[in-house]
């Protein structure tokens, strides 16, 4: 059954000899006295002819349908010069089968397999048969792209003197970080494991080993809510160093990148990346993971109106918050519905308006222009470069919360130009940035409290030691993240290497009590005591990366089998119940079993 070749490789420098190819029917054409199949493997397909005259076939081809793997023996020819195809690469030659081995008759697939039909066929459908939209080319071409990335990721990382260790996947609870998968232990009632949202901490009690310069591609589960970029189950590139600084990583993420670029794009991509800090980033884009590929920036307004007659406006500014302002340029033809939209888009990020101002036929239209002095309006002018087809939209609110909302009507704003044709944002262009000097705790709307903005292991900038107890809402952390056409695709930090530090940030900042401390993070603390070296990491995010290089839309398209946004695996039909038998061995049986 050995085949002698793939589907792409035969050539005119094969004609005369006896082949044997198998693969998938892609199509069958009945050309009267000859029929034709189109074969094909997962690198490429061969037109194969067959003689209906000859018995075997005459019983055997009606019984065929797309999608069946048979295997034939038959003799490369050269096609007549007006049949060759030149868009296949096997497409001077063809094999005359003498010989067809029936392995699998498909049925009637449940929806096409052509891109072009398939690309509109509902997401849901593909997924309950993951296996056959896989086997469209490009589903298999993207998940090789992905092999070639983390081929070269590996490859990489082992020239640059890191070893590959492989950790736990089943951890214990850190409730400080994202919702976790909880695991029940059958030896331990009453005991769980969580599965690792990342192995954060294992890498750093490497390095305490004395690993110095560990990596693996890690599998993290975080019970999130589902979105393009995101997953419950999802890859990193998991590294950590020892006795380094930011920079050494910089360095090394750069050279990552310029060779996975080169590997599997061909591109050259510039070195040393952008840096900004994160409030340059929230000031000019509204977003820790600004899309650099356009402008459109935000403005501040605040000095404008700092003595306005509009209430909302002085009333923000009396509170110590910021007014600021985006022109959407040329978009001052936007439908009523679409404004709504970016109004209630708005909203939803707790603005109480979205207000604006549109310049139409040599005329400002605004609810708020009654409100405006002539002063202010001749400020507006020359700060946001109004002209006319151009629509302004303004937020008032705190610092951060101001620009976040505009930084999302930024998004908006470019989409709708890009539909509209006026703006084009190229998916062949790679602006990466880091972003830097990021506090080390930010406020926490849901909680009510100050977390950590990376995670609690992230060390201090050494200038801001001495604010940690006076000041700690203005350190900035050792923190960079490094973000890619508007996708954040890594983060990570210089880490806290002492016990002292590390407990007082724990304490003082986070505010856990020492139990809690004690119960989640002893053992660490503990570790810091014997000899722990300076270090620190980061994490690329494969699955991100990977659905950049191979410019789709979702992550999913990037993962073999990925979950539906409500966390199923259409195809196996996962999650699933469990019985009562298998509840009572992990003493949940208090839990009913589905259908009692
Ligand atoms: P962080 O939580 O920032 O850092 O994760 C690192 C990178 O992982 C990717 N990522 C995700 N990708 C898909 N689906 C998700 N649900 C998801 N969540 C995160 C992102 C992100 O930048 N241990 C630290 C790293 C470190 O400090 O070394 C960590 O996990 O691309
Ligand atoms: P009001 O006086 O509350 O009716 O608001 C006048 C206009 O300002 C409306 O278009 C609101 O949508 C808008 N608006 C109100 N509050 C804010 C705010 N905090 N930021 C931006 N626009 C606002």
């Amino acid at each position: 059954m050995k085949r002698s070749h793939h589907c792409n490789t035969l050539t005119k420098s094969n004609v005369g000899e006896r082949v044997r190819l198998i693969g998938w029917i892609q199509s069958i054409r009945d050309h009267g006295g000859l029929i034709f199949i189109d074969l094909r493997d997962r690198e490429g397909i061969t037109q194969i002819v067959f003689d209906p005259k000859n018995d075997d076939y005459a019983t055997l081809l009606p019984t065929l349908k797309d999608e069946s793997v048979i295997e034939i023996l038959g003799i490369v020819r050269a096609r007549p010069n007006d049949t060759t195809n030149p868009n296949i690469g096997t497409g001077e030659i063809e094999i005359v089968a003498d010989s067809i081995k029936i392995h699998n008759i498909a049925e009637t697939l449940p929806f096409p397999l052509e891109d072009h039909k398939a690309d509109k066929v509902n997401e849901d459908l593909r997924l309950t048969y993951r296996y056959l939209d896989l086997r469209r080319p490009k589903n298999l071409h993207t998940l090789c792209l992905r092999h070639r990335i983390s081929h070269t990721v590996r490859n990489y990382l082992d020239q640059q003197d890191f070893i590959e260790v492989e950790l736990p996947y089943l951890f214990k609870t850190t409730p400080e970080g994202a919702r976790e998968f909880l695991v029940p232990s059958r030896q331990n009632p009453g005991s769980f494991y969580a599965l690792s949202q990342s192995p954060q901490q294992y890498k750093q009690m490497l390095m305490v080993a004395g690993v110095e310069r560990y990596y693996s591609l890690a599998r993290c589960f975080r019970d999130e809510d589902l979105r393009a970029d995101r997953q419950q189950e999802f890859t990193q590139i998991d590294l950590e160093m020892s006795f380094i600084d930011r920079e050494d990583i910089y360095a090394l993420i750069e050279g990552m990148m310029k060779v996975v670029f080169k590997e599997t794009l061909k591109r050259d991509i510039g070195t040393p990346f952008v840096r900004m800090s994160f409030q340059e980033v929230m000031n000019r884009f509204g977003s820790d993971k600004p899309d650099t590929r356009f402008a459109l920036e935000l403005v501040d307004l605040s000095p404008i109106f700092e003595h306005s007659e509009f209430k909302v406006f002085r009333d923000c500014l009396r509170k110590g918050g910021s007014i600021r302002a985006i022109n959407g340029k040329g978009l001052a033809d936007l439908t009523q519905g679409e404004l709504k939209n970016l109004e209630d888009i708005a909203k939803t990020l707790g603005a109480k308006g979205l207000a604006f101002i549109k310049s139409e036929n040599g005329e400002w239209k605004s609810p708020i222009l009654k409100f405006l002095s002539e002063q202010e309006k001749e400020a507006l002018h020359s700060t946001l470069s109004i002209r006319d087809g151009d629509i302004v939209f303004f937020a008032a609110s705190d610092w951060l919360h101001a620009c976040t909302i505009l930084g999302r009507i930024r998004l908006e704003v470019a989409h709708l130009l890009v539909n509209r044709g006026r703006l084009s944002i190229p998916k062949d262009q790679f602006n990466f940035l880091w972003v830097i000097d990021f506090p080390l705790i930010s406020f926490d709307e849901e909680q009510g409290r100050y977390l950590s903005t990376h995670h609690p292991f992230t060390a201090p900038v050494e200038e801001d030691m001495e604010k940690l107890k006076t000041d700690p809402q203005n350190v900035k952390a050792q923190h960079y993240d490094i973000v890619l056409n508007g996708y954040e695709i890594g983060g990570g930090s210089i880490r806290i290497h002492n016990t002292e530090l590390q407990s007082l940030v724990m304490r003082d900042l986070l505010k856990l009590d020492e139990k809690t401390i004690q119960d989640r993070f002893g053992y660490m603390l503990r570790a810091f005591k014997y000899g722990a070296p300076p270090h620190g990491g980061i994490a690329v995010g494969l699955d991100r990366l990977a659905a950049i290089i191979c410019g789709v839309d979702s992550i999913r398209d990037v993962i073999a089998f990925p979950k539906t946004q409500k966390g199923q695996d259409l195809m196996a039909q996962s999650p699933s119940y469990a019985s009562e038998k298998q509840l009572r061995e992990l003493h949940i049986a208090t839990i009913i079993p589905h259908g009692k």
